[in-house]
């Protein structure tokens, strides 16, 4: 069986689409339910539509992918829309993702997304590339607080905060929004880096600093769920570099209840999603387990 369960909500598989990772349009949710994911995560909406950042926006080598996007986006009038209609298309759980300038910004987002209906509510308190015009709420156990009190205020749908890698210790965080009131957290967002193009002496990204994805953040994202796991009750999206079903039991042995899945989706297209269930399955048969609940956490035992 690897059917998750999460605040009620029923999710075929525990994989779920990333944040900002294809899938703007209702439509396109259809080709992604088709493509065997258990929950959609939308890109970050804020309140007014957003353009993001000038190319080149996008880096990848054999190790791994660096994006500074800068979080472009329909805004949240448009996004509203858009949920509402995708949630007429697929069953699969949708999770919208908000962020906001200041606290009071992911309140009202909270309040207006809320309307659409969506089945959880991710706050992305994390992104590392927009920190010119955004502060980074994930790096001070405060801020993350604030945020997590005024989204869970606004809202009654079931709350996740998104926290980021980039901070000397996430456990603090992780308590602080636990005790705020976070229903549970995704872990990890991208991690901070930067290239440069040897021949022009310049940094590759037009915004010089990118958030760092796939396989290579791997080590990373497990201990940062490993942490995670000791330190709070509540259940983790457990995001960064997961590639093969193989990623996918040690995230879970780390103690993540659902498995965000990203980059994994650019390089090796929507099929991921049925090539990694069908090697959890594998894994499962061949080493004796058949509820994949008895797998989460299983590295703390
Ligand atoms: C192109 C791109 C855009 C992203 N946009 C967002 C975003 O809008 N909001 C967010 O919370 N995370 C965003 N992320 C981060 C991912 O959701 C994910 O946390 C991160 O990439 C690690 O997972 P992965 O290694 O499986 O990609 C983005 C990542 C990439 C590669």
């Amino acid at each position: 069986m690897i059917d998750s369960n999460l605040f009620n909500i029923k999710f075929k598989n525990p994989l779920v689409l990333a944040s900002g990772i294809l899938g703007v349009s209702a439509e396109y949710f259809k080709t992604l339910e088709k493509s065997g994911v258990g929950g959609i995560t939308t890109k970050s909406i804020s309140l007014k539509p957003r353009k993001g950042h000038k190319n080149p926006i996008m880096f990848c080598d054999d190790h791994g992918f660096m994006n500074a996007v800068g979080l472009s986006n329909a805004g949240i009038d448009k996004s509203i829309e858009m949920i509402k209609k995708a949630k007429q298309f697929v069953k699969t759980p949708i999770i919208a993702s908000i962020f906001g300038g200041t606290v009071d910004e992911f309140g009202e987002l909270s309040k207006l997304v809320t309307e659409a209906k969506p089945d959880i509510i991710e706050a992305n308190i994390s992104c590392p590339n927009v920190k010119k015009e955004f502060k980074l709420f994930g790096a001070s156990a405060e801020a993350a607080a604030a945020v997590t009190k005024i989204v869970k205020d606004n809202t009654n749908i079931p709350v996740v905060i998104k926290l980021t890698p980039n901070v000397t210790d996430i456990k603090p965080i992780a308590k602080a929004v636990e005790e705020a009131g976070a229903d549970g957290i995704t872990a990890i967002n991208t991690l901070s880096g930067m290239r440069i193009d040897v021949n022009t002496k310049m940094p590759i990204l037009t915004n010089k600093f990118g958030g760092v994805s796939g396989k290579g953040i791997f080590p990373v994202a497990v201990k940062n769920v490993y942490e995670i796991y000791k330190t709070v009750k509540i259940p983790i999206i457990g995001t960064g570099g997961i590639t093969t079903g193989k990623d996918a039991i040690e995230m879970l042995m780390a103690g993540a209840s659902l498995l965000g899945v990203g980059t994994a989706a650019y390089y090796g297209g929507i099929k991921v999603f049925t090539k990694v269930n069908l090697e959890i399955e594998d894994w499962m048969k061949n080493n004796g387990y058949s509820n994949i609940k008895d797998l989460m956490g299983a590295a703390h035992e």
